[in-house]
């Protein structure tokens, strides 16, 4: 008799990039694919970091696993640098480090909430916020995260959602995958709902250092008693170009800290002894190389925003930031995925669709810019341009 396998995991989706990935036909793509799939950056780790790398791994110390938060040096850094970016107070125990933002928000939620409960979310989200909600039996309660003029949720929409089932509210800025960096009002009122709820406010923030302002994304760290409410989860994937090394954090309160330690210790014990090393590294010497690379990706975006101003085109910018821009494509009969399906197979241009971020986002794809060099976006366009046929746009 065959095996079975478990049905609340079977029921999901299968994993988005690598389902994209099949769309395109390996070996027909001659003039050389425009990838803006999956956000990855462009650009090898800081020569400084590669041999940083290389040495730690003649540390014999190195091979073994750390305490199962992380290494003490990585708490006390990681606080003081988000004490410093926030202007807050961060203490080296509200720290916990993880293999990935996205463990990272696999444990708080496992930590916060059970099969039944539920947690409100921004429409469109981070599909893997989505399949790990869905795998646990946590209900989404969806509010929409953009409207005609806006390009952040609002707290009035997720106030009549909330009940005593509610055990968080999760939002991400700057935004995957619309890019948007939501104003700090807003961060702050969802915070005070949050609070007023007794519920966790959790907001993934891998992309922080990728905005153009230097101002602090919102205030919750120099609020006396965050850690009752604010969870705040990161990543050092993108910011220093170490997606393969698996490192990111939650900063929250010992209530929740206490229970992702279980949760952590079964997952994988603790993060790489190497990555979380090389991620203090980055801390402490790669401040000029970080704000360099911010300033690359805001160049990508100035030149995406440019090349959309070409009159012949039909796909209209929604929002951009960060790593990403959410444009609504032109066909009103076709469903995004069979207009990312055409892109990858007849115009060379891969992206996801925005149906892979939530009900009602077929209008919408997500373009990943941040693996584009600047150059490449008046290609994109032309690309873009001739996806359209000869009517231009049939919306
Ligand atoms: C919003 C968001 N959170 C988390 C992750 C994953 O981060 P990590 O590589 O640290 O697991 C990504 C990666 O694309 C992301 O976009």
């Amino acid at each position: 008799m065959a095996l079975s396998v478990s049905p609340a995991i079977s029921r999901i989706e299968a994993p988005p990039i690598a389902e994209a990935m099949t769309w395109l036909r390996p070996g027909e793509c001659n003039r050389g694919l425009l990838n803006l799939c999956q956000a990855v950056p462009s650009y090898a780790p800081a020569e400084a970091l590669q041999a940083e790398i290389a040495r730690l791994a003649k540390d014999p110390e190195v091979h073994l696993y750390t305490d199962i938060h992380g290494v003490p040096e990585l708490h006390t850094a990681l606080a003081q640098h988000m004490a410093a970016d926030y202007r807050g107070r961060i203490s080296p125990d509200n720290v916990s480090i993880t293999s990935g933002c996205n463990q990272a928000f696999c444990a708080a939620i496992m930590a916060l909430a059970q099969r039944g409960d539920n947690v409100v979310l921004p429409s469109p989200y981070y599909f893997n916020h989505q399949m790990w909600l869905d795998m646990l039996g946590v209900e989404k309660r969806l509010v929409p995260a953009f409207a005609l003029g806006r390009t952040y949720p609002l707290p009035e929409d997720a106030a009549p959602l909330i009940n005593d089932r509610t055990r968080a509210i999760v939002l991400c800025s700057p935004n995957n995958p619309t890019g948007a960096i939501y104003p700090a009002s807003i961060i702050e009122a969802f915070y005070d709902l949050a609070k007023a709820s007794g519920i966790a406010l959790i907001i993934d923030e891998t992309y922080k250092d990728f905005r153009s302002s230097p101002d602090p994304l919102h205030g919750l760290f120099a609020r006396p008693d965050w850690q009752d409410t604010f969870v705040q989860l990161y990543s050092f994937s993108k910011v220093f170009s170490m997606t393969g090394y698996r490192v990111g954090s939650i900063i929250a309160g010992s209530k929740v800290l206490a229970e992702a330690e279980k949760i952590l210790d079964c997952m994988a014990i603790c993060a790489p002894q190497i990555s979380q090393r090389a991620a203090l590294f980055g801390l402490a010497e790669l401040e000029d190389w970080k704000r360099g690379k911010a300033r690359l990706m805001e160049e990508r975006r100035e030149a995406l925003l440019a090349a959309f101003e070409n009159p012949a085109l039909s796909y209209r910018l929604v929002s951009s930031g960060a790593y990403f821009a959410y444009v609504m494509h032109p066909f009103s009969r076709l469903a995004a995925k069979a207009v990312a399906m055409r892109l990858a197979g007849e115009h060379d241009v891969l992206c996801l669709p925005g149906s892979m971020f939530g009900p009602e986002q077929d209008s919408y794809l997500r373009l990943a810019f941040a693996n584009s060099p600047a150059e490449d976006m008046p290609l994109l366009v032309e690309r873009l341009i001739e996806s359209q046929g000869p009517l231009g746009t049939t919306r």
